[in-house]
């Protein structure tokens, strides 16, 4: 007797490893290699599915559910998910999955990559030697901004704030930190960590960097307003979620040397950035790679793939989020 595998919908071809594994335990229909299916494509494919392997760029919403008739997991392969519509997923009864922890340390040193990218100047730097302007070695050459023994405000003290914290301390730094939750005793002292409303954080910190998760409360946290707080002399690094800071205020603070540098891998429309940011030499741009080595990304399709599994063998899933 042969058993019928679940059908399964995954948004983009995946590491092989995880599609084999997919592959054996579900009967998948798999989206393109080079782009992602447009939600108007999700809609059209996803009526007869009973699972969903999702990636951070897909919008799950309403409209997407309202198209699912035997729907009964989506596995999220990101920490993040704030791009499904996880009160209709609920009305539904239907599983979302996530995958936390894994990429934490990854996340954390491309948020160091970008702090010292912003602080040294790395890639004005190297723009520059690349065009053969390079004449010799100049006392007042790039100079940029020191870290060491500097103030580190991180905004989000989870699992990738408190990694970023942990590396604070080889730099020797005074962390303060801004967060819904406030640490515990011991846990302040173990990230060397103190808490400071986000106001003060934001206009004592030499570095600030936020690892927020984005919600409705999150959404323009640092707005123009908020932004304005900031000292001048002061850099912003931002690896979490794009729409937790007004782009096109940061923009403008950037350009008015309201503040002095900024260091982002996410934006507000991605994969649309501000225009005024393109042509600023202090900001640092990157395209969304936080989490991006080859063994993370791994370890993120491994485990949307085993909750999407476990969620359609009636199992309840390892990461699940509601
Ligand atoms: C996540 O998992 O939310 C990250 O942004 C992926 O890089």
């Amino acid at each position: 007797m042969t058993l019928v595998k679940p059908k399964v919908l995954i948004t983009r071809k995946i590491l092989k490893e995880a599609l084999d594994y997919l592959q054996e335990h579900t009967d998948s229909e798999i989206g393109p290699p080079d782009r992602n299916l447009t939600k108007q494509e999700i809609v059209e494919k996803i009526g007869d599915k009973e699972g969903l392997f999702s990636l951070l760029v897909d919008t799950i919403d309403k409209e997407v559910l309202d198209s699912a008739h035997s729907l009964k997991i989506i596995a999220n392969c990101a920490v993040g998910y704030n791009n499904i519509d996880i009160e209709e997923a609920k009305k539904r009864g239907i599983l979302v999955t996530n995958t936390p922890g894994v990429l934490t340390e990854t996340t954390a040193d491309l948020t160091w990559a970008l702090i010292f990218a912003v602080a040294r100047r790395i890639p004005e730097a190297d723009r520059f030697t690349r065009s053969k302007k390079f004449k010799g070695w100049e006392l007042d050459l790039f100079l940029g901004k020191e870290v060491t023994r500097k103030r580190l405000g991180i905004i989000g003290m989870g699992r990738i704030g408190r990694a970023v914290a942990l590396r604070a301390q080889a730099f020797d730094m005074e962390t303060v930190y801004s967060d819904s939750h406030r640490l515990s005793p011991e846990d302040e002292n173990k990230f060397k960590a103190s808490f400071l409303p986000l106001e003060e954080l934001l206009s004592t910190s030499d570095i600030i960097t936020i690892h927020a998760a984005l919600t409705p409360q999150t959404f323009h946290l640092l707005s123009k307003e908020k932004l304005s707080l900031i000292n001048k002399e002061a850099f912003i690094v931002n690896a979490s979620r794009g729409p937790i800071i007004d782009e096109m205020a940061l923009a403008e603070a950037l350009e008015k040397g309201q503040i002095w540098g900024a260091g982002l891998d996410v934006y507000e429309r991605e994969p649309e950035i501000e225009e005024k940011l393109l042509s600023l030499d202090n900001v640092v741009l990157l395209p969304h790679i936080g989490s991006a080595t080859y063994e993370t990304r791994l370890k993120m399709a491994m485990m949307a793939a085993r909750n999407l599994v476990q969620g359609l063998k009636g199992e309840r899933p390892e990461n699940l989020v509601v």
